[in-house]
């Protein structure tokens, strides 16, 4: 019965959710694949002298409140902490759990308003029996973007001494990216659009996604599964497939919906006034409530480097383009370097020295 009544979701949302759901996944690719879009469109060539006092403007004005030498404030980074804690409780509520979310309950999706999923045994089942920051404290993390910044970085090294090191939307490791992005993996979200995009949705052969994920070790795998209704059934099904053939894999565990209504609405009461944060904001987030030192790299919405102009790729991996999207970057990279400033978080825009820390 449940099976069927997955198998018969996508056809229904196809349907009558056509082009939302097309939307949808184009924005949800760029949420992910890329924390912090660029704010100016690439241009032709032609255009591309005017195009650089534009973004030169931009980025001077970006970097008014960047410094590359930081200092952690305490005080800063206490106040904002407690304040997001008791606003979102991420520790309690960003891992849907057989505990928050009880059977017989409902799901509501955060991105969309529509008929609430009830808990079902079947799904009750398949929830994290516990919420994996439960008292998760750690020392030091690194959240790591994909944005082009981190291209010849050297920053692997760096990356990997972090604690806990939380990575977006399964991002390439190996082919020589390690030097820069490291290859540690404590944390990976994996968004529907790259389910869909680089493994048929699932649809068809299995085994190389869970073989494509081993560079990811036993990381907890973050699937926003009810954010909106047609991320549900392609979500189950990477869930299924770890639970079948990845026993040595990642834990999959899905993002939990009132987590991130709490969240956007914090981030709303800011000013950040997009349908919902990036990955990258979520992300950095959740590190803010579990993580004591929050480091973030990978961040930096621009396509020239802060330090010396060079061209930077849209992401460390690809030059790929995304579409416009539901975010708003420009505000959520404000944000960000105020929390900079305030020595709440530390943004690296610089190339690391791999062996000083
Ligand atoms: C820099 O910080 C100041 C004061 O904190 C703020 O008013 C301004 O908007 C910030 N500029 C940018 C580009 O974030
Ligand atoms: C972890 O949390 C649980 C319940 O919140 C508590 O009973 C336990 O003592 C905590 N453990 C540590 C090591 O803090
Ligand atoms: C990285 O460095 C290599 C070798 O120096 C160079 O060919 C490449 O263009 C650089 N990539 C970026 C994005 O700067
Ligand atoms: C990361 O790379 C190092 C060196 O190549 C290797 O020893 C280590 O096992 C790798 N770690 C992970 C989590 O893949
Ligand atoms: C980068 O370009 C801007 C504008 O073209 C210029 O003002 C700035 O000095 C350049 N910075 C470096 C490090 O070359």
């Amino acid at each position: 019965m449940k099976t069927r009544m997955l198998c018969l979701l996508p056809v229904i949302l196809v349907c009558s959710f056509c082009s939302v759901a097309f939307w949808f996944f184009l924005t949800n690719n760029n949420v992910i694949t890329r924390p912090v879009s660029k704010i100016p469109q690439k241009g032709s060539d032609a255009s591309e002298s005017c195009k650089g006092c534009k973004d030169s403007v931009l980025i001077t004005k970006a970097l008014e409140n960047y410094s590359s030498k930081w200092k952690k404030q305490e005080a800063n980074f206490k106040k904002f902490r407690s304040l997001l804690s008791s606003k979102c409780h991420a520790v309690s509520k960003a891992v849907v759990t057989q505990s928050n979310t009880p059977l017989g309950s409902n799901v509501v999706y955060d991105g969309e308003r529509r008929k609430p999923l009830q808990v079902t045994p079947a799904l009750f089942s398949i929830f994290a029996k516990e919420q994996p920051f439960r008292n998760a404290t750690f020392e030091s993390c690194a959240v790591v973007g994909n944005g082009g910044i981190l291209s010849n970085s050297s920053c692997g090294q760096k990356i990997n001494s972090a604690q806990f090191v939380i990575r977006c939307n399964l991002p390439p490791l190996g082919n020589g990216h390690e030097q820069d992005v490291g290859n540690k993996t404590n944390l990976v979200t994996a968004n529907p659009s790259i389910l869909h995009e680089k493994y048929s949705g699932l649809m068809d052969r299995r085994r190389p996604f869970v073989e494509s994920l081993r560079p990811y070790g036993q990381a907890l795998l973050l699937l926003p599964a009810f954010s909106y209704a047609h991320n549900t059934p392609v979500s189950l099904r990477a869930f299924y497939t770890l639970e079948d053939f990845g026993r040595e894999g990642p834990l999959p565990v899905f993002l939990n919906p009132d987590y991130m209504r709490r969240l956007s609405k914090f981030w709303r009461e800011r000013g950040l006034n997009s349908v919902r944060p990036s990955t990258g904001l979520i992300m950095a987030s959740l590190a803010l409530e579990i993580c004591t030192n929050v480091h973030l790299y990978g961040f930096w919405p621009f396509n020239k480097h802060p330090h010396d102009n060079r061209s930077i790729t849209n992401h460390y991996y690809d030059d790929r383009e995304s579409k416009k999207n539901v975010h708003s970057m420009p505000t959520e990279f404000e944000h960000l370097l105020k929390l900079h400033k305030q020595g709440v978080v530390h943004i690296h825009l610089g190339d690391c020295q791999p062996n000083r820390r």
